[in-house]
């Protein structure tokens, strides 16, 4: 399976799936990883392993995924021949035209047992809503905003004394389990 990601942060999702490629547990390959932040971690990340990358350029949009944005992401994804695409840590919305162009092969990691705190630091809204758990989910990707089937969810708890980071660095930990797997489930079907 050939993976493209697409990421604006730290990357270490990214680099769970390249550990998972490395140790011999995931038969994929990670041919590119793209970027809307010139200087984002996943990036350098990438480069060390000798990963293809490039920069996304979304035209000075904030939060915009803009159309030709997006042609170009297709058109680079496609020409690296990538059969399934994973969002990991991308804080852009996905929309047409990059949706029809993989068809069910989009995934998304996001940090809370979905459909609980879709959105922006999800971690950050269980915090503040005095949840006692949360957790990860792994997701195919709709037009809706975190919306899209589940595949597979881990459950952390929330501890009292959690702060945002503290809770977010828990999720992490079973994000970085759960999207290798929820990949080795989309191979199998
Ligand atoms: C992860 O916690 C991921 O779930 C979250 O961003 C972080 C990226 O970390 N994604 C979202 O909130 C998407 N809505 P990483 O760059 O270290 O993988």
């Amino acid at each position: 399976m050939r993976i493209g990601i697409l990421g604006s942060g730290g990357g270490s999702n990214m680099q769970a799936i390249l550990d998972a490629v490395e140790d011999g547990s995931l038969d994929a390959e990670i041919v590119l990883v793209l970027s809307d932040i010139p200087d984002a971690f996943i990036l350098e990340r990438a480069k060390k392993a000798g990963i293809p990358t490039d920069v996304i350029d979304c035209r000075g949009f904030k939060s915009k995924f803009p159309p030709e944005a997006q042609i170009e992401t297709i058109d680079a994804l496609k020409a690296a021949k990538v059969e399934l695409v994973c969002l990991a840590g991308f804080m852009r919305l996905i929309r047409q035209p990059l949706l029809e162009a993989f068809p069910d092969r989009i995934l998304n990691i996001h940090p809370s047992l979905l459909p609980a705190y879709p959105g922006f630091e999800a971690w950050r809204q269980a915090v503040d809503d005095g949840a006692s758990e949360s957790g990860c989910t792994v997701h195919l990707v709709d037009s809706g905003v975190d919306t899209g089937p589940i595949l597979i969810q881990a459950k952390v708890p929330v501890l009292p004394d959690d702060t945002p980071d503290t809770l977010h660095a828990r999720i992490q930990k079973e994000e970085h389990r759960i999207y290798p797997e929820a990949i080795r489930q989309v191979m199998a079907n």
